[in-house]
């Protein structure tokens, strides 16, 4: 089998290519900007140059003297515009900030007018015409600049109410035979979705048509609907196929009512398309990171105390917080935990949701920390994991619903020849390069979401999926259609699945890995009912060959309702009911879920239910191994190969898994050793604003990478035995390069990205005290 479509092990379906596939590389797949609206105007955003101030008043003339401008959309002549709740506190809204519902500027880049024309190229001359009067004030822009204030994180946050702690770590700490007390940082990341944001709007009377790319159409909805102050049921969102979105796409900014309105105000759709650097402040990004770690052990690498302090920079406007030390406080065994997380509020757009929120910076500093540990154990890394490993939640002691962490450590090291590794740093040299092996556990929470779902069948054997789930390049079309086609015992080229539009039953939001779990559990149930339904018909006539069997005993394959070696035709059970279609909707509540689930969803509420709960802890898990290549004399940093061994429950399609991973793997190299965007700290603004300076890994950089899909079998989660794995990939990976980084070198970078000048720097500091400690020794 190719290496694409890896061989189904125990407990995975089949590799199949995605639906969706044929269409994006045909340019079939029409994308929201690429939706055909009958003459539409277009729209520019146009942003604030400063980060802070408030806007004096605006001269509009000479960009309304542009011919074919139809309007211009400022603070001054909107009106009625809705604050909406921030997604952090349950609402729908990146950022309660409505820009043009006052002239305070909150960030640089801050939508402070709309302009709107016949042409692209009209809009965008007038734009750039658009003179605002500005009054600025000195921002802060990032940590230690004057005037950030700092906040507990559980005081403000209704995501983070308390800081896991057990035991006395310090009392643990000042007992411990080994300790590591290490800080670390993480940069800012900016989205760079290859699809630009982009929002396009029409009106049929009352009834208002997004096309927008979004990984919740439901919550869109709401978002739109409360900021326009209408009734949602008036709304309609449409996001089919979205290219990129691993969170930006997650929550409304607030571009999309502005977009609603200018269509109003023309009676005539409206298109905006977001420029790339307008993205950098108009959507979210991943937000820098400090952390301080303590680790205690005993001489056998036991850990005896864990303690985890971060600190994330947010907006003034929002409390965006992602705490991941819900997950770094609960993946070893340790007796003794205190974490803290405090918000950093300055001058910038609200962050948001990027691949792993949490784990990315929290589980890299964690896992930074435990290289560190084992080096002072003289112990080796992968037996430091072992060590620690455990079945149960070390904060409040509830039982893991499976864990493959140590089987995934096993089998990625097999592969990449772990055990031919000499531990001394420095002691792996081919020629002019210095070899470095490195390795980092990789983790995420096996989320879910209630979810809705109708599911018909045909006589002759066609099935439709209607699921206003989103597919974001994931393979979310493929894999619950995989689930219809197995259960209703049809092939997969008969199952027609739809997803992406407000007009469907809600699904899950395409965010926080839910979607197959979520979607697939509902879907299964829909046809565990279509099922019955043909079951009862075909045992409970007379003359079929059925007759009287017990529904528990029948199954469906082949287009055939069978019991052992008798079995139906499905057109026979379709005649037999008269009908020609039966369909069925149907709702799923995971266990650990409240009853008002549902109502939520349609709501555009978001339900989801976390990792750990009252009674379980649920996380899926992998292991990767990385060799890092410096060059001796220049310290290029070169990654020739990556291998990582993932476990996740029920894997639906190894194809489609496997590239997740994979590429959750290249993210994570991009953010060792790439990505970084660098603020202009006088003025609080972004730089490198473009995909020509923000520094992204490209195929020279990405060499071998390997994914090993481990067997893994959890029935408590949910009816698909599924945990999801789409953000476990890019988990671990920073860590797992920077601990091969210290293995080349011997030194240790603590701050990332990881990049040749950091490392030059930190080899002149190591020779010059070298070289001072050896004229001392010669001078004594
Ligand atoms: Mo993903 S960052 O949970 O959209």
């Amino acid at each position: 089998m190719a290496k694409a479509a890896p061989e189904p092990k125990a407990n995975m379906g089949q590799p199949y290519p995605r639906l969706d596939g044929r269409l994006k590389v045909t340019g079939k797949a029409l994308y929201a900007a690429d939706f055909p609206v009958a003459n539409p105007a277009f729209a520019i955003l146009v942003t604030s140059p400063i980060a802070r101030g408030y806007i004096v008043s605006f001269d509009l003339a000479e960009a309304r003297a542009v011919p074919g401008v139809l309007d211009i959309l400022t603070p001054e002549n909107v009106e009625g515009l809705k604050e909406v709740a921030f997604f952090g506190d349950g609402g729908p809204a990146a950022t309660r900030i409505q820009p043009l519902s006052s002239k305070k500027i909150w960030h640089d880049g801050q939508i402070i007018a709309l302009v709107v024309a016949d042409s692209f190229e009209a809009a965008r001359e007038a734009a750039y015409k658009v003179k605002a009067a500005l009054k600025a004030e000195t921002p802060a822009a990032t940590f230690d600049s004057p005037g950030a204030e700092t906040i507990q994180a559980s005081k403000v946050s209704k995501r983070h109410r308390e800081d896991p702690a057990v035991g006395d770590a310090e009392a643990a700490l000042a007992r411990a035979d080994v300790t590591v007390d290490v800080e670390y940082a993480t940069p800012t990341q900016h989205h760079n979705p290859i699809e630009l944001f982009s929002t396009t709007c029409f009106w049929e009377g009352e009834q208002l048509h997004v096309f927008e790319p979004s990984q919740a159409v439901y919550v869109l909805r709401r978002g739109i609907a409360e900021a326009l102050g209408m009734d949602p049921a008036n709304v309609r969102v449409v996001s089919q196929y979205i290219g990129g979105a691993f969170g930006s796409k997650g929550s409304m900014t607030s571009r999309s009512p502005l977009v609603a309105l200018a269509a109003k105000r023309l009676n005539r759709p409206v298109k905006l398309i977001v420029t790339r650097s307008q993205g950098f402040t108009t959507a979210t990004y991943r937000a820098e990171t400090r952390h301080r770690l303590r680790l205690g052990a005993d001489r056998h690498g036991n850990l005896t105390a864990l303690t985890h302090e971060g600190w994330e920079v947010t907006s003034r406007s929002d409390p965006y917080l992602v705490g991941g030390t819900e997950a770094s406080t609960r993946m070893y065994a340790c007796p003794n935990v205190a974490s803290m997380v405090s918000l950093v509020r300055v001058d910038r757009n609200t962050p948001g949701f990027m691949r792993s929120p949490p784990e990315v910076p929290y589980i890299y500093a964690l896992e930074t920390a435990m290289d560190e540990l084992a080096v002072k154990l003289h112990m080796d890394p992968v037996e430091l994991r072992r060590v620690n490993d455990t079945m149960k939640d070390p904060i409040k002691g509830v039982p893991y619903t499976s864990r493959s962490l140590v089987p995934c450590f096993e089998e990625a090291s097999k592969a990449f020849g772990w055990a031919r590794r000499s531990a001394e740093p420095g002691s792996m040299r081919d020629g002019d390069w210095l070899i470095g092996w490195g390795c980092a556990m990789a983790c995420y929470p096996s989320q879910m979401s209630a979810a809705a779902a109708r599911v018909r069948l045909e006589r002759g054997g066609k099935v439709r999926v209607q699921i206003a789930a989103q597919d974001v390049g994931t393979g979310a079309y493929t894999v619950i259609g995989q689930m219809a086609a197995e259960r209703l015992g049809v092939s997969l080229a008969n199952v027609r699945v739809e997803l992406g539009d407000s007009a469907l039953p809600p699904g899950p939001i395409a965010g926080g890995s839910i979607t197959t779990a979520s979607a697939c559990s509902v879907v299964s149930k829909a046809c565990d009912s279509i099922r019955e339904k043909l079951f009862r018909a075909a045992s409970t006539a007379n003359d079929s060959p059925l007759s009287g069997q017990q529904t528990s005993a029948l199954t469906l394959s082949d287009r055939k309702v069978m019991a052992g070696s008798v079995s139906e035709d499905i057109d026979r059970v379709f005649d037999r009911l008269g009908v020609g279609v039966v369909e069925e909707y149907a709702e799923w509540i995971p266990r650990e879920s409240t009853a008002d689930a549902i109502r939520m969803l349609y709501n555009g509420g978001v339900p989801i239910i976390r990792g750990e709960t009252k009674d379980r802890i649920a996380f899926a898990f992998g292991a990767e191994f990385v060799e890092v290549r410096i060059h001796a004399q220049t310290r290029e940093i070169r990654v020739p190969r990556i291998v990582g061994a993932f476990a996740a429950g029920r894997i639906m399609n190894p194809r489609t898994a496997r590239s997740q991973l994979m590429g959750g793997m290249i993210w994570g190299i991009s953010s060792a050793l790439h990505e970084q965007t660098e603020i202009d700290i006088q003025r609080a603004k972004y730089v490198n604003d473009n995909l020509a300076d923000y520094l992204i890994p490209v195929n020279a950089d990405v060499e071998q990478v390997d994914v090993i899909l481990l067997s893994e079998e959890d029935n408590k989660l949910n009816p698909a035995g599924v945990k999801g794995l789409g953000e476990l990939g890019n988990v671990g990976t920073a860590a797992a390069i920077s601990n091969a980084v210290y293995h080349a070198t011997g030194i240790r970078i603590r701050e990332l990205p990881i990049r040749v000048e950091k490392i030059l720097n930190a080899w002149v500091e190591k020779e010059r005290s070298m070289q001072s400690s050896f004229r001392a020794c010669r001078g004594r």
